[in-house]
């Protein structure tokens, strides 16, 4: 039989409120345990190992949480007899800290991250059988080789493209467009596609344990923003990421800022508030290149990628380099 471990954080999956209520609880209360004595069948797919990382609502977690929970995983999947590999997780902000572990874990074992939109509490909650399905998951042979996965609602996604689409329904993520990697019944796993984008153990970012990493702010675009901002957030951040309109788009005034600030050195990416597409290079729109296209991420992991990239480099080449391959 397999061994799986299991690596808590909190989140609504660990949520606790009024008795059957959907709403108005706390995210990040019940240990993982009390959740795993609501599956008892899991025993019939994996011994489990677990392990109560944190205890928090995902809004909390903080960078430095990022490199523990990966550092940790990464202890985990040496020991030999560890075949997989579930993170619990709220899921907020579970789409940059799955694109973290994609980029920074060093394994092909399966890692399969899940949450829940209804606290442990509530009538009919969700978190019991994705917790089910991901044991599953991280416990099949297939798995192997995937980077990490989400896994919501019997559907498989890659780290790198999961994103949440609703605040209140169950079916809550989507993949960006891309289609998902696969579909679960019940324990079975069946696979259709698979990311060419790099990760796991052919990523750069996985080869040494993460210490700490570079300032990199988001700055949102709107209609008649002043570049104010940019020159403020300039002055404590080696990188910003806009989330600009259309393609990465911008106003004038944010175009002269992101002139004048990249040529002291600041790193810019645009992403979209669009949250399907891609965000190409535009020599029409940027022909100084000032800005580095943020291709299929959103802003959040462009983020993610780019305080990664200038932990290692400060060469715009290169980081646009890895923003084609990431
Ligand atoms: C959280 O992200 O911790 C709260 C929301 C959720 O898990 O759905």
């Amino acid at each position: 039989m397999k061994t799986i471990a299991i690596v808590a954080t909190g989140g609504t999956i660990a949520g606790m409120g009024a008795d059957g209520k959907a709403t108005k609880y706390i995210a990040g209360k019940i240990d993982v345990d009390h959740i795993l004595e609501t599956i008892p069948m899991v025993k019939d797919i994996a011994n489990i190992e677990s392990h109560q990382l944190f205890s928090v609502d995902s809004n909390n977690i903080h960078i430095n949480d990022w490199m523990t929970l990966s550092n940790t995983i990464n202890e985990i999947v040496n020991q030999e007899h560890i075949d997989g590999v579930v993170v619990t997780h709220g899921t907020d902000t579970l789409d940059e800290t799955a694109y973290y572990l994609t980029l920074t874990l060093h394994t092909s074992k399966p890692v399969v991250i899940t949450g829940a939109m209804r606290p442990a509490t509530a009538t009919s909650a969700d978190g019991p059988y994705n917790l089910y399905q991901a044991i599953a998951l991280a416990a099949s042979d297939e798995a192997h080789h995937q980077g990490v996965m989400g896994l919501f609602s019997n559907t498989i996604f890659s780290a790198r493209d999961i994103q949440k689409i609703s605040n209140y329904k169950v079916d809550a993520f989507d993949h960006r467009g891309f289609g998902c990697l696969g579909f679960m019944q019940d324990q079975d796993v069946s696979f259709y596609t698979r990311t060419f984008k790099i990760h796991t153990l052919a990523s750069r970012f996985s080869e040494e344990p993460i210490t700490s990493l570079p300032n990199v702010a988001i700055a949102y675009f709107y209609v008649g923003a002043p570049s104010d901002s940019l020159y403020h957030l300039a002055k404590t951040h080696k990188g910003i990421v806009i989330i600009g309109s259309g393609n990465g788009n911008y106003n004038d005034e944010w175009k002269k800022a992101i002139l004048d600030l990249s040529q002291q050195g600041i790193i810019f990416v645009r992403s979209s508030r669009v949250n399907q597409g891609v965000v190409f290079k535009d020599n029409i729109f940027d022909p100084t290149n000032a800005c580095i296209p943020a291709n299929t991420l959103s802003g959040q992991k462009a983020r993610v990628l780019l305080m990664l990239s200038l932990m290692q480099t400060n060469d715009k080449t290169e980081i646009e380099n890895i923003f084609s391959k990431y």
